[in-house]
């Protein structure tokens, strides 16, 4: 497979999610690699015509039909011209690129699934990846942390997860007030508080981060206290990458490229690195 070619894809469907994001589906080649061979936690690059090219993680899980979801927040170029794209719009993809998260780790593990703001895009991904093989796990939890309630990504589906029994879900928001309308047991607190008190067996858990890398210390401090084992706790670095193919030099930590070694790495690779978690 040549990766620094596009594959030709169409816009099968377009959903709004929020008032600022969009869930993009789109259709390539039937059993391409792209839309078919991929790990929850590793991106794409995803070219418009006309406008050019971005990084964006997976968000639906692998799919022989060639159909990838891509959950996009529309905040600059490439993302605000993308508002205007209809069904049958030409795009390009190429990818899958990077490292995910260890699925292969998962098996008979409790997993606990923490996910701030749009860091719900990659593990909407891995959540969906999980279910596909639920009888083979533990306990499913996710906390998900938002600035306001209206900015939460996919509720519906999760609050129907959480009917049927299929996931743990407990929702915080930064800011009083907002909670108004939020979802049955919406906290106010900062993500990291969701897991104070949070009654896990730390030596059956592994922990999927993925968010602002300003709240991964004091997550991974918090998981820490729980007792789970730094080679246990598994962050995405996304948010440090700008090329997002290892030519920038913007994502580095210590000797690693986050594009390139990552972007999922694990606190126990991390931990040593100076400079990895600010
Ligand atoms: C591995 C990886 C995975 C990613 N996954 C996702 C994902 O799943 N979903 C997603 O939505 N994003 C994701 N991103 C981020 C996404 O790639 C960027 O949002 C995208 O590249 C921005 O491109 P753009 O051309 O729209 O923005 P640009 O025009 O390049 O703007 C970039 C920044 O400048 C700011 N900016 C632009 N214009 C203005 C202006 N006029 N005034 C003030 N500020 C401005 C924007 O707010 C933005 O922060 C990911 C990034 C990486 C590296
Ligand atoms: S994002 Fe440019 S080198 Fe990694």
């Amino acid at each position: 497979m040549n990766s620094t070619i596009p594959v030709p894809a169409v816009v099968l469907r377009i959903r709004q999610v929020t008032a600022d994001t969009s869930l993009l589906t789109i259709r390539t080649k039937f059993d391409h690699p792209v839309a078919s061979l991929f790990l929850p936690g590793q991106f794409l690059q995803l070219s418009l015509p006309g406008a050019g090219e971005i990084p964006l993680s997976y968000c639906g899980s692998p799919s022989s039909e060639g159909d990838i979801e891509l959950c996009i927040r529309h905040i600059g170029h490439v993302t605000t011209s993308l508002k205007a794209i209809v069904p049958g719009s030409p795009i390009g993809v190429r990818g899958p690129f990077g490292r995910g998260f260890p699925m292969s780790t998962y098996a008979g593990q409790d997993l606990l699934l923490v996910a701030g703001g749009l860091g719900m895009a990659p593990l909407r991904s891995l959540l969906l990846a999980l279910l596909k093989q639920r009888e083979f796990l533990g306990r499913l939890t996710l906390l998900y942390g938002v600035r306001e309630i209206k900015s939460l990504l996919f509720l519906d589906e999760l609050l129907e997860l959480q009917r049927e029994g299929m996931i743990e879900l407990q929702v915080a928001a930064d800011h009083p007030g907002h909670c108004l309308d939020g979802p049955p047991g919406c906290r106010i607190a900062l993500l990291p508080a969701l897991l104070d008190g949070l009654d896990i067996d730390p030596g059956h858990s592994c922990a999927a981060l993925c968010g602002p890398p300003v709240v991964y210390p004091l997550l991974v401090s918090g998981l820490q206290l729980l007792g789970v084992p730094d080679g246990r706790i598994h962050l995405s670095m996304e948010r440090r990458m700008k090329c997002g193919v290892g030519r920038c030099g913007h994502c580095a930590v210590g000797t690693r490229l986050c594009c390139v070694d990552g972007p999922v790495f694990s606190y126990a690779e991390l931990a040593g690195l100076e400079g990895a978690l600010v």
